[in-house]
């Protein structure tokens, strides 16, 4: 399984920020915004990953992650020319991908609680296609997918103007390698884009699209306005100070999943400027011996 954020965008609704780098770099609490979605693919044991973005911010990202062998990854870049849509990232990846199956998780997208049943949707993926449903309280403003009453998935329909459910498909989609050819074959929207609805419609169309309900237990954050964003890091900062553990700290992740050893951890302590987040990494290594 091959991984895939698409991290583009204009992000006009936090201009001015925006105007300076893309919104997966703000920061939420105490780390970008991108960390988030990154440690998802790794917590479902994805190493090989595919950052999609503009010329002018890859090179942030490239100085951010590097090319990932420090958190025992494998991470490329690739351009996205123009805002040309979601479902562009498989056929900029076609190549990275190559005969596997990917999930591609949007970069302004946040998942948080108990998301073994996700992982485990991602470890184990077949044929066909897998999204998600998560109830919410403005489905115009998200793909929204309709179940009869077996809880079948009957119809998605991209920001509706009438919803026909309150269930919105998170930024998370996982597909087998059918996706790259479906994508090659789709029309631009009439907003002029290659549309990731559009993808999960050929797959619906053929009985092949799992939906998966997300519980309410599970938080999908958004990240579209600068409330969203002050929300998100309230929220990450209560949890991480009563805990005193770090959510999506990727470092952390890659000792605990065994993608690097304790003593290539240590040399990434190491290297990490002296901070909170060194101090961190630190006591994590420390409780673990
Ligand atoms: C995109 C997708 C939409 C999905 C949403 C999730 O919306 O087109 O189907 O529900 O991401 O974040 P956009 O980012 O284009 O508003």
């Amino acid at each position: 399984m091959k991984g895939i954020i698409l991290a583009g965008g204009a992000g006009t609704r936090l201009y001015p920020i925006t105007k300076v780098y893309s919104k997966q770099l703000a920061l939420i609490y105490d780390k970008p915004l991108i960390y988030y979605p990154l440690s998802i693919l790794m917590l479902a044991g994805i190493k090989d990953v595919l950052i999609i973005s503009n010329k002018e911010t890859i090179p942030l990202y490239r100085r951010l992650f590097e090319d990932g062998s420090q958190i025992g990854m494998n991470i490329n870049y690739a351009m996205q020319e123009a805002p040309n849509g979601i479902a562009e990232s498989f056929i900029i990846g076609k190549d990275f991908i190559g005969q596997d199956s990917v999930t591609l998780v949007l970069g302004d997208n946040i998942f948080y609680g108990k998301l073994d049943y996700l992982y485990d949707a991602l470890e184990n993926h077949g044929d066909g296609a897998t999204i998600f449903a998560y109830r919410v309280k403005d489905p115009e403003r998200y793909g929204i997918v309709e179940f009869n009453e077996n809880r079948k998935a009957v119809s998605i329909e991209e920001k509706p103007k009438e919803p026909k459910s309150n269930y919105a498909v998170p930024g998370l989609y996982v597909y087998d390698n059918r996706v790259v050819e479906i994508s090659e074959n789709l029309e631009p929207s009439a907003r002029g884009e290659l549309e990731i609805t559009d993808v999960n419609k050929v797959y619906l169309n053929e009985g092949k699209l799992d939906v998966q309900l997300i519980g309410r237990g599970v938080a999908w954050l958004d990240t579209g306005t600068p409330e969203a964003l002050l929300q998100a890091s309230n929220f990450f900062g209560v949890i991480e100070d009563r805990q005193g553990m770090k959510v999506a700290c990727i470092e952390e992740i890659a000792y605990k999943k065994g993608f690097i050893s304790k003593n290539e951890f240590q040399k990434l302590i190491g290297e990490t400027p002296n901070s909170l987040y060194r101090d961190y990494l630190a006591r994590i290594l420390d409780e673990d011996s």
